[in-house]
């Protein structure tokens, strides 16, 4: 059932001028040590992953400064410094470490000019090309309140021309509101997968306004997604459980972006593979089947 689609899942252009990256990218948190803390246990591995996630095709990158503390970015330097004139490297602010590994809020004025610093001085940039305010809400999942301020700063440092263009990470439709009276928001980033589905409205919301959606957690995150239907629908497919379940991402709207996460070589080729997946309606009623169990 595998059939020919466009390589990488098509291209998307982030509006107002922004950057158009493949659908299909590399989330790059899973490169540091255990727990996102500390250095990877295979740092000659996570080179391989990098540059060879770049010779496959991929040219949109999600980082932060804060996995690692730092590791993350520095291997993506180490890897892929200079970096070809098309890759787009997606950073994000607004938390910082505790010694413990704890994340910790980092929003103040101070912090997000300092953290776009580090981010600069450690990806050996000039300018970030799209930089996501991470609002810490409940961890994974957002709350109220107003992010006025922190998004202030963030317009701030782009006029200062250190941010090319402004996301958001773990926000309500509420907060893009409030974000977009302000500066332009050109991403998304928010917890979201085939079973975990509370922002079904913000992706169409989002799609209407040509603002990209990146479900962070695409394949579950730390707890891979498991489900009977699931697997019985790759056997029949002659994929495995995790392409199936980016193909159903990159089908559920066109406005989705996908950053999957690995150390791992095999999973990247896997994971880049689900572009070519074609899973027809049927299927896709299946899988929506998966949410709805969930959710009751
Ligand atoms: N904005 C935010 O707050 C936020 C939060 C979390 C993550 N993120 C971003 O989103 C990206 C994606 O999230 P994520 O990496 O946490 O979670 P994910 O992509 O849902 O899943 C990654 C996990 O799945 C495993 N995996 C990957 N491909 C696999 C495959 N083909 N078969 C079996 N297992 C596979 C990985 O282990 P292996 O290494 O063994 O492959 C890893 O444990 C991150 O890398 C990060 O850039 C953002």
């Amino acid at each position: 059932m595998i059939q020919t689609k466009p390589a990488l899942g098509g291209s998307f252009s982030f509006q107002k001028t922004g950057p158009t990256v493949w659908r299909m990218g590399y989330g790059a948190m899973q490169l540091a040590g255990p727990g996102v803390f500390g250095p990877p246990k295979d740092h000659d591995g996570a080179i391989k992953v990098l540059r060879e996630a770049v010779a496959a095709g991929v040219n949109h990158i999600d980082t932060s400064d804060f996995y690692g503390p730092h590791v993350v970015n520095k291997l993506i330097r180490e890897a892929l410094h200079p970096y070809p004139n098309d890759l787009v490297i997606v950073t994000k602010l607004g938390a910082k470490r505790g010694p413990d590994a704890s994340w910790l809020p980092a929003i103040s004025a101070a912090e997000l000019t300092s953290a776009v610093h580090d981010n600069l001085r450690h990806l050996g940039l000039d300018a970030l090309d799209i930089v996501n305010l991470r609002i810490m809400g409940k961890i994974h999942e957002p709350s109220e309140g107003s992010i006025e301020e922190a998004f202030t700063t963030m317009a701030e440092l782009q006029r200062q021309g250190l941010i090319r263009h402004i996301g958001l990470s773990n926000v309500t439709s509420k907060q893009i509101a409030e974000a977009r009276r302000i500066a332009d928001v050109v991403c998304v980033q928010n917890h979201y997968n085939l079973a975990h589905r509370d922002d079904d409205a913000l992706i169409d919301e989002l799609a209407a306004s040509g603002i990209a959606y990146v479900p962070f957690f695409p394949l579950g995150g730390f707890t891979p997604l498991q489900s009977s239907t699931l697997s019985d629908v790759a056997a029949r497919l002659g994929a495995t459980a995790m392409q199936v379940a980016l193909a159903w991402l990159l089908q559920r709207s066109p406005n989705i972006l996908l950053i999957p996460g690995t150390s791992s070589l095999a999973h990247l080729h896997e994971n880049l593979a689900a572009a070519k997946l074609n899973l027809p309606p049927p299927v896709l009623a299946e899988l929506n089947a998966i949410a709805t169990a969930t959710n009751h």
